[in-house]
């Protein structure tokens, strides 16, 4: 078999068959499929799509890259949420441990930053000696005496993915249904949880603009995970602006911990608690461990108001090493210092927000990845202080730029202020459930 023949064969649109994704997935993880075919074929793949068992077999040749993790030995019910991507979507860091205090075990493979989007991993890097590195045996520990663990996939679990991942970051080739479902489900499966709940992102900030992209998505997903025998749900969430006030790293991981102690609820932003306590609820009954909507959501606020989530939170981080001083506000995590206000030029409401920009404010000020081998900025960030719909008058500061250089501030504050329209009359945002879904429907016929 020829890798130019199988880019040549994708590039005119033909469907590949399993040997050929095999070929050059395996080729790829071991070194003879050059970095820039495995660019030629994403991008054929970009242009012509796959049909479903195109991308089932991807999935399957990505996940046979590694191991799979063997999850019978754990005490309770193992279940994940994995999300698209967006911009301040912190919500992982407080699902994990709520989810385990409602008796779940979460055993929790995330990215870094993907496109202008953040990633769980590097805000977890932000805390003080965490680990995200553990090997199979000290991850499964972890999980079972704390109920969660979150790390990176490393070089065993669905290796290939990792690659790929890194390879579209940096050749545009992000947005495309067949591998964004290939990338989360073969992590997803070779992490072994019975339940996957997928937070499926839609708005200015996803890598799904509009609802039907995220249909087709969905659907992808879910026949993914019934082919492998999984639970499923599909919850859609609105990421036309922001989620929470925090946007960066440790900025985010601050808020997600401090959200979760049991006042929190109550203090944090309305946005981020409605979302986690959603996922988290639709975790349990995807599960079976409630029996409907409500029960669930009672349950989730039970845990978390009173105190158990943020009790599992401070055991799963130290036994990853993490070093938090949960008794300080800031959780002994280092910030960069409020450097420029974005403020409002004229009187009026918040209109449609650019969300994507806000990664691109980030990037800017060293948050966020512009390539493959970039180090980031942890510290580095933009606090947003208001929501679509907000009444706002002229000079109120509406964000807020943390950095350490003054000049890369004031470009993130002029990408921010661009970001935010300011408009005459009041728009209403986009609810921030959308929809749900559990079943893959009809599959689409061959185009
Ligand atoms: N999350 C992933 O893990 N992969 C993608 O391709 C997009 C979001």
């Amino acid at each position: 078999m020829n890798i130019v023949e199988i880019i040549e064969r994708k590039k005119r649109g033909v469907s590949l068959d399993e040997r050929e994704i095999a070929f050059a997935v395996a080729g790829f993880t071991d070194g003879s499929v050059a970095d820039y075919q495995m660019s030629a074929l994403l991008m054929a793949i970009w242009c012509r799509g796959m049909q479903p068992d195109e991308t089932a077999a991807l999935t399957g040749a990505m996940l046979r890259s590694g191991e799979e993790l063997d999850l019978c030995g754990l005490p309770a019910p193992t279940a994940d949420k994995h999300s698209t991507g967006g911009i301040g979507d912190k919500v992982s860091l407080l699902l994990a441990p709520l989810a385990a205090a409602c008796g779940l075990c979460v055993p929790m493979l995330s990215g870094r930053g993907l496109g202008h989007t953040g990633g769980t991993l590097d805000k977890l890097e932000a805390i003080p000696g965490y680990d995200i590195r553990l090997d199979n045996a000290a991850f499964l520990r972890v999980v079972a005496e704390t109920g969660c663990a979150i790390v990176g996939q490393g070089p065993r679990i669905a290796p290939a993915d990792g690659r790929i991942y890194a390879l579209r970051d940096v050749t545009g080739t992000v947005d495309c249904v067949p591998l964004i479902t290939a990338s989360i489900m073969s992590k997803k499966l070779a992490a072994g949880p019975r339940t996957i709940v997928i937070d499926l992102k839609v708005g200015s900030g996803a890598f799904m603009t509009d609802r039907a992209a995220a249909e087709e998505l969905a659907a992808s997903l879910l026949r993914i995970g019934a082919a492998w025998g999984r639970r499923m749900a599909v919850v859609f969430s609105d990421m036309s602006q922001p989620l929470g006030v925090a946007v960066g790293h440790a900025g985010e991981t601050i808020e997600a911990f401090d959200a979760l102690r049991p006042d929190g609820r109550g203090r944090a932003p309305a946005d981020l608690v409605a979302l986690t306590e959603d996922l988290v609820a639709q975790m349990l009954l995807t599960s079976g461990l409630a029996a409907g909507r409500d029960a669930a959501l009672a349950a989730v606020r039970r845990a978390w108001d009173g105190g158990e989530a943020f009790a599992a939170m401070l055991r799963w981080v130290a036994a990853q090493g993490g070093r938090l001083a949960p008794e300080r506000p800031d959780f002994g995590l280092a910030l960069a210092p409020r450097l420029a206000p974005v403020e409002a030029a004229r009187d009026g409401w918040i209109g449609e927000v650019a969300c994507r920009d806000f990664g691109h404010a980030l990037a800017e000020i060293g948050g966020a990845r512009r390539r493959v081998e970039d180090s980031l900025d942890l510290e580095a960030g933009i606090d947003v202080l208001v929501r679509r719909g907000e009444r706002v008058a002229r000079g109120q500061p509406l964000a807020w730029i943390r950095a350490r250089d003054a000049a890369a501030a004031g470009r993130a504050a002029q990408r921010v202020r661009d970001a935010l329209a300011i408009e005459e009359a009041p728009t209403a945002a986009p609810p921030l459930i959308l929809g749900r879904r559990e079943d893959a429907g009809p599959v689409a016929p061959a185009s």
